[in-house]
């Protein structure tokens, strides 16, 4: 599903016409299943061209600003390796406190200026819809990489193009989300995009506190998608074909004594996962704090670190879609 361009005045390339050219990514509410399978066909592409030869010119001439007002290691330095694996050049901001930001300057017109001297612009912000309000100033394509506790899309295709690369298949999927629901945008990302996909079921495991915010709940009912919500994991275990687990966000909490009580509400060790099936994966977007085990780490079912570099290949792809070269 389109939005509207807003980029014409971006320097004219071999695929002009290509359907993602000069779009902004802000939401996973943008993708139908079409657009999956088209963006997924395009990171596997990227995945076996990293695989044979590394790096390769098709963004050669182009510049992301790469910029985070929020930590970040893996969606911040996933985005540089994709543009420079593709050729392409960065102006990393990953202090924003070095730059001018620290002397008030506001966000539209930060991405203004980033957007004269860049092609695209990447942005982590802690707010919610910063990434939609970016996109109204800049000149160039903005893709969220993540606002807030409102989305992370760029995660949620990474997620989903790591399922179809471990199992082999998107449809008749028991996906079960374990852990800090609430806070947890990449959850709340994945649970609509998953409603794409025929025969999910979704199970939502975590503490009372930590639900899954009702709006995005409905959103998933409205489309028929199968979901309960439990406070232990051992009922659904079993039946699980995707474990997605996240981290308790400290960061978010008002109260440290309440992070304290719910922090290791859930953990998952060798022992937990013996009830669980031999064919299944676990995944977490990481960084992960005491919620799975190192112990668990070498078990093939832990697909939580070959998902982070699935996430190069689609941000590769999504570098390539919106630049007009895919
Ligand atoms: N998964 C994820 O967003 O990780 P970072 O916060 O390290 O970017």
């Amino acid at each position: 599903m389109l939005t509207k361009a807003k980029k014409p005045h971006l320097p004219l390339g071999d695929h002009q016409t290509a359907p993602w050219y000069g779009k902004d990514i802000l939401s996973v509410k943008q993708f139908n299943r079409a657009d999956l399978e088209y963006i997924f066909g395009v990171a596997h592409e990227m995945r076996i061209m990293v695989e044979r030869i590394g790096t390769f010119d098709l963004l050669k001439g182009k510049i992301l600003a790469n910029i985070f007002y929020e930590p970040s290691t893996r969606t911040a330095s996933s985005f540089m390796a994709a543009m420079e694996r593709l050729g392409g050049a960065v102006i990393p901001i990953s202090e924003v406190k070095y730059s001018s930001v620290a002397k008030g300057e506001s966000l539209p017109d930060t991405v203004r200026t980033l957007g004269c001297y860049a092609d695209v612009i990447v942005l982590r912000h802690p707010e919610v819809g910063s990434a939609a309000l970016a996109a109204q100033y800049a000149g160039k394509p903005v893709i969220n990489a993540g606002d807030g506790v409102g989305e992370h899309p760029t995660q949620a295709l990474l997620d989903t193009f790591t399922i179809r690369e471990e199992l082999g298949r998107l449809d008749n999927l028991t996906v079960t989300m374990l852990g800090d629901l609430k806070y947890g945008r990449t959850v709340h990302s994945l649970a609509r995009l998953l409603t794409q996909f025929n025969g999910i079921r979704l199970n939502c495991v975590s503490p009372k506190i930590l639900r899954m915010p009702r709006d995005v709940l409905d959103e998933v009912a409205e489309k028929g998608i199968p979901q309960k919500e439990h406070t232990l994991l051992d009922k659904v275990l079993p039946e699980t074909d995707v474990l997605y687990v996240t981290r308790v966000q400290r960061e978010r909490f008002e109260d440290a004594a309440v992070y304290e009580k719910v922090k290791n509400a859930f953990i998952i060790t060798p022992d937990v996962m013996k009830a669980a099936k031999k064919e299944m994966i676990v995944m977490h977007p990481l960084p992960r704090i005491t919620e799975i085990s190192m112990d668990f780490d070498n078990d093939p079912r832990a697909a939580y670190f070959r998902q982070m570099e699935y996430g190069l290949y689609v941000r590769m792809a999504l570098l390539a879609m919106v630049l007009g070269k895919a």
